[in-house]
């Protein structure tokens, strides 16, 4: 038997995979750990951690699959995170993560250098966002300039695990595209930019295709998990490339929504499209010649995680009696209310929202409470909420041409019979769910055995092994209903931007 695995360095763990030619789960092994927020738009995490995590995993699989048999190791994680290390590989200190959102003012001093959002768009097809690498390079020169100085290398979260796994710097374009100092439409990095900014080029590794080889796993890194040495680590892709390739989404015409931490609306491009007032990432594919366009609602299955864990102890401590998910009794509460809730609306931007505002300032709201409203109302305003959140991004692509006929529906979020029903009707487009749902980890073992030749291109494999197995239509009358409610979500955050902002600044002072 060929295994090939797939390493997924996520936000609040990292998951491996291990499955076979015709794309079989074998195994899979979840090693959490921590964020840190020592301020409240702050985000870490230490890179210490991941390696921890990562080595865990592997062993877990190396324990339960024939190692010998494993011809190839696809990455991908969380993207946009900044691991500063210096000349010897030491990490110099915690990684800022991709929902940081301390880099506001690194963020306007980009669009000053490179003459303005427009001119910043046309170099790197996507405007400066606080999550984003670059500004958090930036960050660190402004503030903590002795760290700056000793900086030599800046690697992306997943990176510094394949630094761990094979001593190489490299990366892979998706990846690199969301560092802002890709050159997106050409695949390469982009010097002139990184020059004005005064980023020292040698700072980003090399960037490879997403099935290309980019080193071997080392004698050390063997010995630490269990696998033999030689192994090739395959580039892979950063998670939301990575989970579009295991949804299936290498061609034109089919869209997935990914309802994780963050909620994704993903679309395969095959030439670069962005939208002028990059409101949605335009990054490369994980398939070669390929590029994607994505919007990005910040705090998705992260909302109903919040609301569970802040509102729902009845919920939790029924599920612990009774051996149930919590999220089953607070989405079966939610489905015995009206669509719109009865006019109680949720927004949510707990962690700031990229699409479509663009604003680390947003905060999230429950809009409209009345006496009528109970936790059942509560319950069904954050789903909705989120998927107002996701229709804003399926709306901003419509308006791109992208054909929204379809949607992929893949993350945790999506296991929810109620919560795919409400993505039907606010999206108006039957939600379709596939024979697998291993996120990015999956993608990221079909791009190792695309490496590893067992299949000929990343198409093939995936039309090899993704197929549908069920789908919710939107019903008219909900969607009515919805068509009806969503201009007022709209018009509740443009009303509110201004206090929020308000509200950051006092919470500065
Ligand atoms: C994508 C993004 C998130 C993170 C964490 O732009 O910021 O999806 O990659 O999963």
């Amino acid at each position: 038997m060929r295994i090939v695995i797939g390493l997924d360095v996520g936000t609040s763990g990292t998951k491996a995979i291990a499955m076979d030619t015709g794309g079989k789960l074998l195994a899979s092994a979840l090693v959490e750990y921590p964020m840190l927020n020592p301020k409240p738009n702050w985000a870490e995490q230490d890179p210490a951690e991941w390696v921890k995590a990562s080595y865990e995993a592997l062993s877990r699989l190396a324990s339960e699959v024939d190692p010998a048999a494993v011809k190839g190791i696809g990455l991908t994680g969380q993207m946009h995170g900044s691991v500063f290390l210096d000349k010897d590989d030491k990490v110099l200190r915690n990684a800022l993560l991709w929902c940081d959102q301390r880099t506001v003012a690194q963020c306007e001093y980009i669009h000053e250098k490179a003459g303005g959002e427009e001119k910043l768009i046309e170099m790197v097809s996507n405007p400066a966002l606080t999550g984003f690498t670059a500004p958090k390079i930036l960050w660190l020169r402004d503030n903590e300039p002795e760290l700056y100085d000793r900086v030599k290398k800046v690697l992306l979260p997943k990176d510094y695990i394949r630094l761990m796994l094979t001593g190489e710097y490299a990366t892979d374009v998706a990846d690199a595209s969301g560092t802002l100092l890709f050159d997106v439409k050409n695949r390469c990095w982009h010097t002139e930019l990184m020059s004005l900014l005064g980023i020292d080029t040698d700072f980003m590794p090399t960037a490879f295709e997403g099935p290309e080889v980019t080193g071997t796993l080392s004698a050390d890194a063997a010995a630490k998990t269990g696998l033999p040495a030689g192994i090739p680590v395959v580039a892979g892709g950063g998670d939301q490339a990575a989970n579009g390739v295991g949804c299936g989404i290498v061609r034109k015409g089919i869209v997935s929504a990914s309802l994780g931490t963050s909620g994704v609306v993903f679309a395969h491009a095959d030439e670069v499209s962005t939208d002028p007032e990059g409101r949605c990432h335009t990054f490369c594919h994980s398939v070669p010649g390929a590029w994607h366009t994505m919007g990005v609602v910040m705090s998705a299955g992260g909302s109903l995680r919040w609301y569970r864990d802040t509102l729902c102890q009845e919920e939790i401590a029924r599920g612990a009696l009774e051996g149930k998910d919590p999220y089953e009794y607070i989405t079966a509460g939610a489905a015995k209310i009206p669509v719109g809730a009865d006019g109680l609306q949720f927004l949510p931007y707990l962690t700031g929202e990229r699409t479509p505002h663009k604003d680390p300032y947003a905060k999230g709201a429950f809009i409209g409470l009345s006496l009528l409203h109970t936790k059942n109302h509560m319950s069904r305003a954050v789903l909705e909420g989120v998927s107002y959140g996701m229709r804003d991004s399926v709306e901003l692509m419509r308006g791109m041409g992208v054909d929204v006929n379809e949607v992929r529906c893949s993350g945790g979020g999506a296991r929810s019979t109620v919560w795919r029903q409400i993505m039907a009707d606010a999206c108006d487009a039957p939600m379709v769910r596939i024979n697998v749902d291993e996120g990015p980890a999956y993608g990221a073992a079909i791009l190792a055995s695309v490496a590893a030749g067992l299949y000929s291109d990343v198409g093939e494999a995936c039309d090899a092994i993704i197929n549908e197995v069920d789908r919710l239509n939107p019903v008219a009358e909900q969607v009515a209903e919805h068509d009806r409610w969503f201009p007022e979500y709209q018009q509740a955050y443009q009303a509110l931007a201004p206090a929020f902002k308000r509200m950051a600044g006092k919470l500065e002072d």
